[in-house]
């Protein structure tokens, strides 16, 4: 078995992964990142597209040369329509002074992966068998196969980035964490088509479902309607995609989207997942691998950022100071922001979509918050903060 030393180990190259890598290459702390996909494929996946201004200024000071100010596009907010009914801008500038950034999670990902790659530390792709021992004690390590070959990797801490299926989440004893969990009996099906965007993200409700509009680039959309959860891709031709889709947004909204035949589509349902603490011993969990939100607020990616600022925070002191009070605060500081986004997350996504087992009454209650946010400048510049999502202060 070949064996190697780091200081800190990062299973999964997600953006989570990549990001972590990022910030502490930057601060001179030896990491390395331990991924289970091929590179190719993991830049093949298509996610969500919003960044929140606080994610835009990490990303700045990571010292990373993207490509989002070239190529995303800021925005002020984001529309909800309503089938008739007056429409809600969610002005993130008005009521915040901040704007978000629409760029794409894949292009983000582009961006980490060639950082590292210039950086002369690539991420070790295709890396199977990850296992995580000794989290418990003071010197972890990490055992994993590849190329054939069997590695043995130690450290000082284990940062587990992989995502809602790695195998760092339930290194955790079962009883010493709390899972708060909802599953949702309906998912989004996306597509991607190589048309102009409509100006701005659009949240549509209709009383069919959901529907949404959102951009990657000026020359590429996506879009998702709200399906049931046991669809697959191969149910919705393109055919009915557009139909339902153009059905669920007002005529004057539907008139300006551009259709085409679709580049990709697939389906994703919708989760709130939540663990705590997520950190055990020399173990600490950040991105998907801690928490899932429901895409409606678009919180997930820039979680995932929130989560790797406060643990290289935690890092950084632990070998630049010799103090662990952040590492130590870490899960409190990062669950602080999650359970804001999963607040936002299930709000939206309960005013915005069909549930199978509305009565009357839960409808009319819906409308009833609907039009509350019509009417009340209060309540439009409450959800104007928490879509903007919570300053970091941890
Ligand atoms: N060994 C190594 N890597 C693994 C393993 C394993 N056993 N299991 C999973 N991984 C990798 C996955 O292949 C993936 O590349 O961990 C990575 C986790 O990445 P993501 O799932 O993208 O999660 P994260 O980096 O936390 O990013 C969160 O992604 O899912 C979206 O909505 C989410 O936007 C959010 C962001
Ligand atoms: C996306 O661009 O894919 C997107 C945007 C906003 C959301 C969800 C997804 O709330």
């Amino acid at each position: 078995m070949r064996r190697e030393r780091t200081q800190v180990a990062i299973v999964g190259g997600g953006p989570a992964g990549l990001l972590l890598g990022q910030l502490l290459t930057q601060a001179g702390i030896d990491n390395v990142i331990l991924e289970r996909q091929s590179k190719s494929a993991v830049l093949r996946r298509i996610r969500a597209g919003v960044l929140e201004s606080h994610s835009v200024d990490i990303l700045r000071a990571s010292g990373l040369r993207t490509r989002m100010d070239d190529l995303g596009m800021p925005k002020n907010g984001a529309w909800i329509v309503w089938q008739n009914r007056p429409a809600h801008f969610i002005d993130i500038a008005r009521w915040t002074g901040r704007q978000m950034m629409a760029y794409g999670q894949t292009m983000l990902t582009e961006d980490l992966y060639a950082a590292r790659a210039a950086a002369g530390s690539d991420v070790l792709d295709e890396a199977e068998d990850v296992a995580l021992h000794g989290i418990d004690g003071p010197a972890p390590h990490l055992t994993y196969r590849r190329q054939g070959q069997d590695n043995r990797l130690d450290c000082d801490f284990v940062a587990g980035c992989d995502g809602f299926h790695g195998p760092s989440r339930p290194a955790i004893p079962s009883k010493l964490c709390r899972v708060h969990e909802r599953s949702y009996p309906f998912g989004w099906l996306g597509i991607m088509v190589e048309r102009p965007p409509l100006p701005d993200i659009t949240y549509a409700r209709h009383a069919e479902g959901f529907a949404m509009a959102s951009r990657r680039t000026p020359m590429l959309s996506r879009y998702y309607v709200q399906a049931p959860i046991s669809d697959s891709p191969e149910d919705w031709s393109d055919d009915r995609f557009w139909d339902t889709l153009l059905r669920r947004f007002p005529p004057e909204i539907a008139a300006r989207i551009e259709t085409g035949p679709s580049i990709e589509k697939s389906m994703a349902p919708l989760r709130s997942f939540v663990t705590e603490p997520m950190q055990y011993g020399r173990l600490y969990l950040a991105g998907d691998a801690g928490h899932i939100v429901p895409p409606t607020g678009a919180k997930g990616l820039n979680l995932a950022i929130s989560d790797v600022y406060f643990l290289s925070r935690g890092l950084i002191a632990h070998y630049a100071e010799g103090t662990d009070r952040l590492l130590n605060g870490y899960s409190a500081a990062a669950l602080r922001r999650i359970w804001a986004a999963q607040s936002l997350s299930s709000r939206l996504t309960r005013l915005l979509h069909v549930y199978p087992d509305d009565d009357a009454f839960t409808s009319r209650l819906v409308e009833a918050e609907y039009e509350t946010l019509l009417r009340s400048e209060t309540a439009q510049a409450a959800l104007a903060h928490d879509y903007a999502g919570l300053p970091y202060l941890g």
